[in-house]
């Protein structure tokens, strides 16, 4: 069974709780956000990270921040200005506290008293957390079609229940599959240097029961040599409008590495994770992250301690390399600037926001 990544507890008043994930697959707590600072913190330091669950937490976070002061307004302007400062790289960050921002100045307009804004602002933020369960579900459902019996699907950092609300994006179509009983192979890369694959998706697959198989990802190759890999399917952190991709540090590589080997590689992500303002993936901001992530090995010092470190911890796959992105309104085949636009032209009303 999969625990809940990230709830609300309580009413307007009440306390955002997220699991811990730097401490998996240890142990599996839950911290408690009560205040705005707090909320940064945890995105910021990973206790939450993976695109749509940062974007979800920051919605919370805009209604705690909405909370803190007299005006709820200006105090959730203020919030959401400082909250979409914790990560650069994940697009849904600015998606989710754009849209709270955007709806509590339309809510404004009608002067409702303070707890009534809070109230319905916290119905929005609910109403982020569950269109991201159900997008995640369908993500699952449209992707899980190209699973078969046989396959050895590879996936790099974790795209799972933990990255999302619930269910994941590329794991999604990997639990859609399972679910309906297909008998294949999942291999997770460990994701150096967060170790995301070796801590937290090895894990969650673990506990769905799904058998996965551990690899350092500089076996990636050579398992596709072997031919044990069929499918790639990653996640994604920001979609630029000609469908360049920026995913963990290492998807880039192991996009390269499947186009050799002639193996498909696919991406998996909600409509949230595009970013149309962007014509292509040169315009990303790529986060850097502390060098001491790179120096060692989870907790243990594995170079000289002021080594010289260069620590991006994302990376571009080009729109050429990428055979299909799974989204929760369909498959985008060969993804083009036209291919998306296309696409997007016929996706059902509401569904961009
Ligand atoms: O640094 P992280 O752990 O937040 O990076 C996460 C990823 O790169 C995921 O693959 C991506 O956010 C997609 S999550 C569904």
């Amino acid at each position: 069974m999969l625990p809940e990544t990230l709830r609300w507890i309580g009413q307007t008043d009440g306390t955002l709780e997220l699991i811990d994930q730097r401490l998996l697959p240890g142990k599996l707590v839950y911290i408690r956000c009560n205040q705005t600072r707090e909320v940064f913190d945890a995105i910021r330091d990973l206790a939450v990270r993976g695109a749509p669950a940062i974007g979800v937490t920051a919605a919370y976070g805009a209604v705690i921040a909405a909370r803190s002061g007299q005006d709820p307004l200006k105090s959730l302007i203020e919030g959401c200005d400082y909250l979409v400062t914790a990560r650069p790289t994940a697009v849904n960050l600015s998606w989710a506290l754009d849209r709270m921002k955007r709806f509590g100045q339309t809510l404004a307009e009608r002067n409702p008293s303070r707890e009534k804004f809070l109230q319905v602002l916290l119905a929005q933020a609910k109403a982020i957390h569950e269109e991201d369960i159900a997008m995640c579900r369908s993500i699952g459902d449209h992707g899980s079609v190209l699973i078969n019996d046989g396959d050895g699907v590879l996936t790099h950092c974790n795209a799972g229940s933990l990255a999302t609300s619930f269910f994941g994006t590329a794991l999604a179509v990997i639990y859609a599959a399972f679910q309906q009983g297909k008998k294949f192979a999942v291999y997770a890369d460990e994701t150096r240097p967060v170790l995301q694959g070796a801590r937290l998706t090895h894990w969650e697959l673990t506990q769905a029961g799904v058998d996965a198989t551990l690899l350092c990802d500089n076996m990636a190759g050579y398992a596709m040599k072997q031919g044990k890999i069929t499918k790639i399917i990653t996640g994604a952190d920001r979609i630029a409008a000609n469908g360049d991709t920026a995913n963990k540090i290492g998807t880039y590589s192991v996009a390269v590495l499947a186009k050799h080997h002639h193996i498909p590689f696919y991406v998996a992500a909600p409509i949230s994770t595009f970013d149309f303002s962007i014509p292509d993936g040169g315009h990303i901001p790529i986060e850097e992250r502390n060098a001491d992530e790179v120096r060692q090995f989870g907790c243990a010092l594995t170079s000289l301690p002021d080594a010289k470190v260069w620590n991006p911890a994302f990376d571009v796959t080009p729109a050429e390399l990428i055979t299909g992105i799974i989204t929760d309104r369909g498959i985008i085949d060969r993804p083009t600037t036209d291919a998306i636009r296309n696409f997007f032209s016929h996706a059902p009303k509401g569904t961009l926001k």
